[in-house]
């Protein structure tokens, strides 16, 4: 890594207001929440109810939402395991850069291989990175196919669907691992609140 910066003769500039310092203006701590799971498994809905819920904390909050960024900055990537590395990295690097500002994250990305995930704990740092596992069955994604896309994998009409034609890595130790089937969003919601509460990411915070 640093014989790449030598060679482009690039450095990194830091500004004169640290991170710590943004936190403290903004009276919270920044953390990305990141979750993943299946197409279709409420990642996007759980991530809306739940910068609803920050909000109501007075919480200052950003979501990134895969269908967004790959209409928007990410919109030259495919489905790949490559683009959805690069995908996965630059979302990251966002997030990261987000932190930095003092501002905590919501991801809602498949982020289907286990390296990704990876990647980016190692990339945002492991202790403001929390992987929430949304785990909703294959069968009750394809039932609900709120966008059609299940049908059309199916039918071999879409290379690479994640859970039909590309593989979706398992989280092995998610930070927090929710169940939806069955489960209301605001319930699903809740679960992560206390979690953040009871591990002072949230409510009585040190700054
Ligand atoms: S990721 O795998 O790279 O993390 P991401 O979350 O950005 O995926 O985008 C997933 C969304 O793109 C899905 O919710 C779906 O609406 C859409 N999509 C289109 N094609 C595919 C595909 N082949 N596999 C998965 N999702 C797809």
């Amino acid at each position: 890594m640093k014989h790449e910066i030598q060679e482009t003769n690039l450095g990194f500039e830091s500004g004169f207001i640290s991170r710590r310092q943004k936190e403290k203006l903004n009276k919270q701590k920044a953390f990305v929440i990141w979750l993943t799971g299946l197409s279709g498994a409420g990642k996007s809905t759980i991530a809306r109810n739940l910068e609803a819920s920050l909000f109501e904390n007075g919480i200052r909050t950003l979501i990134l939402d895969g269908d967004n960024t790959r209409m928007t900055i990410n919109h030259d990537l495919d489905f790949s395991a490559e683009g959805r590395h690069e995908n996965i990295r630059r979302v990251a690097e966002i997030a990261k850069l987000l932190n930095d500002a003092g501002v905590v994250v919501i991801t809602a990305f498949i982020s289907p291989f286990r390296e990704d995930r990876i990647m980016a704990r190692e990339m945002i740092g492991e202790d403001c990175f929390i992987e929430v596992f949304v785990d909703t069955p294959l069968e009750l994604c394809i039932q609900r196919d709120t966008k059609g896309l299940y049908k059309k994998a199916l039918k071999g009409g879409l290379k690479d669907f994640t859970g039909i034609s590309s593989p979706y890595d398992l989280p092995e130790k998610p930070d927090i691992h929710v169940e939806t089937k069955g489960c209301a969003p605001e319930e699903t919601v809740q679960q992560i609140v206390d979690w953040l509460s009871k591990e002072k990411l949230i409510g009585q915070v040190k700054l």
